[in-house]
């Protein structure tokens, strides 16, 4: 039978690089993604090595050409795993236009440019599944990372919208929301401008961030990720979200029930 064949954005290192080695592992054929010119590499070591092509999402000419370069060689795109991201932190007040911007611009309008790109491919093939990585931070805002929560909420409204639009053509998507995990997303985190240059809000800040911070680096390992990914394209009727990890589905399990400002005092407690 011929491979499936899988795109994941950002596959140069954490999620994005556990998610391409483990899978290619399982027999799909991968292709990653990386803006980093040193890491292509389009030839093959052997049945299960990942080919490594530049993508930057923000770059719709590069998102052009990543997806015609797969489906060039391959003919179609079974997968999307729209991983890449980044982490912007800072109060909503210390974020400028410009930091918003680049924060949407990475995770949301880079996701959509890539799914757009992919979209006709799969139409015409009449099946296809689109996985977005979203993150518990979507519906458990975070202080002090508030513009990127929000960029995860809104890729969370995304995939439901997207769901009921391309069910008619026979694909299918899903959004998987990890929690802490440990990966280079810690050490590539930006600050905002503001929040460099002396903030009312230093103090508190600087407290929930390295309480983030502790989080991630000694969060879950990324192939938990892989692995749940995995799950799902076995499924024959995939789930419309994915927390990843016990302790995250009993937290987003819990979030769902309590009262909002429990919730709010719950978050408070851990962040602010
Ligand atoms: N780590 C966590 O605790 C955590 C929790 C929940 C959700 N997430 C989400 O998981 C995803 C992966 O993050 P990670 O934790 O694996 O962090 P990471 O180790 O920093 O990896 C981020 C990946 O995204 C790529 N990337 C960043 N900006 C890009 C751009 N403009 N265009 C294309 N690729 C870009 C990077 O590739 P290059 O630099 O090589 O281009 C890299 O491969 C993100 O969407 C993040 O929000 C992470």
């Amino acid at each position: 039978m011929e491979k499936k064949v899988i795109l994941i954005t950002g596959a140069s290192s954490g999620i994005g690089k556990s998610c391409a080695e483990f899978l290619s592992s399982k027999s799909y054929m991968v292709f990653g993604t990386t803006r980093n010119k040193e890491l292509i590499s389009k030839s093959r070591e052997g049945d299960n090595a990942v080919a490594m092509i530049y993508l930057d999402v923000i770059n719709e000419e590069s998102v052009v050409n990543a997806v015609n370069e797969v489906f060039k060689e391959t003919g179609r795109i079974d997968v999307l795993i729209n991983n890449a991201g980044m982490g912007m932190a800072g109060a909503v007040e210390d974020s400028s236009d410009n930091d918003v911007k680049r924060q949407f611009e990475t995770n949301i309008i880079g996701a959509v440019r890539v799914i757009n790109e992919v979209l006709p491919h799969m139409r015409e093939a009449g099946s296809g599944m689109i996985i977005n990585i979203g993150s518990v931070a979507g519906y458990i805002p975070i202080p002090y990372q508030g513009v990127y929560s929000a960029t995860k909420a809104a890729l969370l409204s995304l995939t439901f919208s997207l769901r009921n639009e391309i069910r008619q053509f026979g694909l299918n998507a899903c959004i998987v929301q990890p929690g802490d995990t440990k990966t280079n997303f810690t050490v590539n985190r930006k600050m905002t401008q503001k929040s460099l240059s002396g903030t009312p809000y230093e103090s508190r800040m600087k407290h929930s961030i390295s309480v983030m911070e502790k989080d991630e680096i000694n969060g879950s390992d990324p192939i938990s990720v892989a692995k749940t990914i995995y799950r799902i394209l076995k499924r024959k009727n995939p789930p419309i979200s994915v927390t990843v990890g016990f302790k995250y589905k009993i937290i987003a399990f819990l979030f769902r029930i309590v009262p909002e400002k429990l919730r709010e005092a719950l978050i408070a407690s851990l962040y602010a």
